[in-house]
């Protein structure tokens, strides 16, 4: 099944989708940005908490924005033009809930090496697709310009980001970031 297949069985909803639902709290019907959702675990659990969930927001509109192993896929570079993106569809204060892949994960320098940091494996699930690893300097750097950050922390994930996008080769040693930021 691929990351964006409809789910047989319902998934739990991210920690940081729930993380995202309690700071929105008091905003029922506020507007959220989520890139990348995959089958809609976070979508649904962020629309039965009231709030209104949109891929194409207009610019300084958003109360939030969530992004769950997403943008881990491409470069810095690539990465850094979608956090642009999120930023300006954002209202300034508003809270990023993003994750990352982490330079502690089990598939760091596993195949090709596209540039530092980026590899590409050779086969499974995600042959050929360019993953972009950060450490604490290279990730505060890529966020700082755009978000002050509250909070950096790096998390074990093989069972929350999804054995169902990686049924080939089932995630071992998963290690992401999880961050909370605040648009500036
Ligand atoms: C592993 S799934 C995660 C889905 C969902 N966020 C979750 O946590 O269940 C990755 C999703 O991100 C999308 N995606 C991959 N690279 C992306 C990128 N660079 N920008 C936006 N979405 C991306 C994929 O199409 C897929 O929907």
């Amino acid at each position: 099944m691929s990351p964006d297949s409809p789910e047989l069985v319902p998934r739990p909803p991210h920690p940081l989708a729930l993380a995202l639902i309690e700071r929105l709290r008091e905003r029922s019907g506020a507007l959220v940005l989520e890139v990348g959702a995959g089958s809609g675990r976070n979508t649904r659990a962020l629309t039965a908490a009231g709030l209104v969930v949109s891929a194409l927001p207009v610019k300084r509109s958003c109360a939030a924005a969530l992004t769950t192993h997403a943008l881990l896929h491409g470069t810095p570079a690539s990465i850094a033009s979608q956090l642009d993106a999120i930023a300006d569809a954002l209202e300034p204060g508003a809270p990023l809930f993003a994750t990352f892949a982490s330079v502690r994960d089990a598939r760091y320098g596993r195949g090709e090496t596209l540039e530092p940091h980026v590899y590409a494996v050779p086969d499974g699930d995600e042959a050929g697709v360019a993953h972009a690893y950060f450490n604490d300097e290279c990730l505060r750097a890529l966020l700082e310009p755009r978000f002050r950050i509250e909070s950096m922390r790096e998390t074990g994930v093989d069972d929350i980001a999804g054995t169902w996008a990686h049924q080939m080769q089932p995630l071992r040693g998963a290690v992401h970031w999880f961050v909370v930021g605040v648009r500036r």
